[in-house]
This record gives structure tokens, C-alpha cells and sequence, in this order.
């Protein structure tokens, strides 16, 4: 039974929100692949980390693995969004196995910076979160090289073979902010420590941490719509309560809402992480309107028109995939 609305309550949804250019691709990949080769087709890993996403490709006939060993032979497998080792494409390929790689290109440009620094001979700190995919994938590229970093704290007990030598990257979809704070450390520690050559945080994870901030400086309650495992979802809670909201709460969708969040709530701020599907933050709108909010304002923070062409073996061939 529909509330009636109260005229004194505001939401406001961000904009930027929701897929971002890499996941738009991954997504598509599957299902022109479904659609062109038909079902099963294997993927390592979950294509994006949004489980909504997940269910709705497995019902087409995606077959989600979490390695090459449950993939039968002569099968054709995608790999994910977040990228992934040369050793698992090298298993691949010993295997025989037809693969498209919907890594998202942000990430391979993170991946090529590793291996040049690498083939220098530069020592790489590489922030990000540990048994993250995109990390284990990064890292993968030149293992001997790469030092983990995953907390400002981290850095006071950092070790490095030679501090004139040391380079900075990071995982696509971090904190901004907080990035920022390690590398300052690292740079306090090691002056002479290199930057990547261009922002490893993609374009989408810091529009989606600016648009968030915007909204949640007046909101009591901010809702990000994404799943538990979506890096850049969880970062969107903890930006938005840096940024002063009351209140902030992760959800995969409406169901999940806990009705006493709303309690002597008067302003709700809606956003979504980069894999998130927009029907999912549609339906947390339609409930806060059906508890007596007003239909969702939008707040836009900048327009995003970046778009990446599907993988080739999608774009030119109808048959066969090598
Ligand atoms: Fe790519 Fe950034 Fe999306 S790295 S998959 S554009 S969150």
C-alpha cells in the first residue's frame, strides 16, 4: 500500500552513475557471443561483479567458472572485466581452448604500464586490495616485480630493493582519496618514486566517487545500489560517508532495504557502482516513492560518452572464433 507523498522529503539520484564503457562491453560480449555461437559459453570468473548481471546471463546459458580446469575441452571461454594473468591465457591456449577477452581495455593499460616498468627493471608498488581479480590479473604480468600495497599504514614497513628504482599503480576502481594519501606516504618515503603514466583510477570510478560526494553532503541516507564483491561500489559507501552523510548502506537491490534505515529520514541520495544494471536503481526509486518520497531528482555531475568496440573476434566473424 503506496504511503502519500511528503512534500517536505527529497530524493536525489547522482549522475554519474551505474555501467561504465567497460562494463557495457563485458556485458555485450557474453551475450553477442550467446547469440552468435550459442549456449554454453564458458566464462572464467563473474563477467562484471554484479549478481543481478550474473543470474540473468546464466539463465541465457553463461556458464560462470572460477577456473580454466572446469572448462571442457574444446569450449569457447570469456574472460572477465577484470583481466586476467598470462598464465591463465597460456593455459588457455596449451589447452586448445577458443577464448574472447572482455577484459576491460582500462585495465590491459594498467596491465602494459606493469610490464614496462617491469622490463626496466622498476620496482612496482602496486595499490590495490589483495585476492581482488584485477590485482591477481595485474600482478600476474610480472610477479617478481609487483609489491602489493593495500593501506596508507602499509607503508611504514614497505621494503624495496632499490629505493631509486620504485614506480606507483593501482587498481582501476580504489578510493580516490585514500589512493592519494599511500601515495603521498610512498612518495615521502621514496622520493625518487615514478607515477604511472597516466590516472590508473579509470574515469568512471572517480565521476561515480565526485557525483556521490556532491549528493551525500545533504543527505541523511545515501543507498549505492551494487554487490557485495563490486570494489567500486563498497568505495561509494565510504566515500559517501566521508563526504558527510548521516547514514550509507549498500544494497543489490530493493528487497534489500531495511525499512527502519528511513526512520526520521527526510533527504535519500541514490547511486549505483559501475556494474550495476539502471533497472535495479529504478526499483529502489519506485519503493521510496511507494514510502511516501517524491518522485527522484537528478544531480548530474558530468556527462560520460566514452564507449569501447567489442572484443574483434565479436566484431568481425559470424562463424568460428580464431
Ligand atoms: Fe573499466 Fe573502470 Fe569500468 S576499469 S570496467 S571503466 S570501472
Amino acid at each position: 500500500e503506496a504511503r502519500p507523498t511528503d512534500t517536505a522529503k527529497r530524493v536525489v539520484v547522482a549522475a554519474p552513475r551505474g555501467y561504465c564503457a567497460g562494463v557495457d562491453r563485458a556485458v555485450q560480449t557474453v551475450e553477442k557471443a550467446l547469440d552468435t555461437y550459442g549456449a554454453p559459453i564458458y566464462v572464467r570468473k563473474q563477467i562484471v561483479h554484479n549478481r543481478h548481471v550474473v543470474e540473468t546471463l546464466s539463465e541465457r546459458g553463461a556458464i560462470f567458472v572460477d577456473e580454466l580446469d572446469e572448462v571442457p575441452n574444446d569450449s569457447l571461454v570469456i574472460f572477465s572485466a577484470h583481466g586476467v594473468s598470462p598464465a591463465v591465457k597460456a593455459e588457455a591456449e596449451a589447452r586448445g581452448l577458443r577464448t574472447i577477452d572482455a577484459t576491460c581495455p582500462l585495465v590491459t593499460k594498467v596491465h602494459h604500464e606493469a610490464k614496462r616498468f617491469a622490463n626496466q627493471g622498476v620496482q612496482i608498488l602496486l595499490i590495490g586490495h589483495g585476492g581482488h581479480e584485477e590485482v591477481e590479473g595485474t600482478s600476474g604480468e610480472a610477479p617478481d616485480h609487483i609489491t602489493l600495497v593495500e593501506h596508507p599504514a602499509d607503508v611504514d614497513q614497505l621494503e624495496v630493493a632499490d629505493p631509486e628504482r620504485v614506480a606507483w599503480l593501482s587498481q582501476t576502481t580504489l578510493s580516490v582519496d585514500e589512493t592519494m594519501e599511500t601515495v603521498d606516504r610512498l612518495r615521502e618515503k621514496f622520493p625518487h618514486l615514478i607515477d604511472p603514466p597516466s590516472d590508473d583510477i579509470c574515469y568512471a570510478t572517480q565521476n561515480r566517487q565526485s557525483a556521490v560526494k556532491q549528493i551525500a553532503a545533504h543527505s541523511d541516507l545515501v543507498i549505492v545500489v551494487g554487490s557485495a564483491n563490486s570494489s567500486n561500489s563498497v568505495r561509494l559507501v565510504e566515500v559517501a560517508l566521508e563526504a558527510g552523510a548521516r547514514a550509507a548502506h549498500r544494497i543489490d537491490n530493493a528487497d534489500e532495504i531495511d525499512p527502519t534505515w528511513l526512520t526520521g529520514v527526510s533527504s535519500v541520495g541514490v547511486t549505483s557502482g559501475a556494474s550495476v544494471p539502471e533497472s535495479l536503481v529504478q526499483g529502489v526509486l519506485s519503493y521510496l516513492e511507494q514510502q511516501g518520497f517524491p518522485p527522484a531528482e537528478q544531480e548530474r555531475l558530468v556527462e560520460e560518452n566514452l564507449t569501447f568496440a567489442l572484443p574483434h573476434e565479436l566484431r568481425t566473424s559470424r562463424r568460428g572464433t580464431r
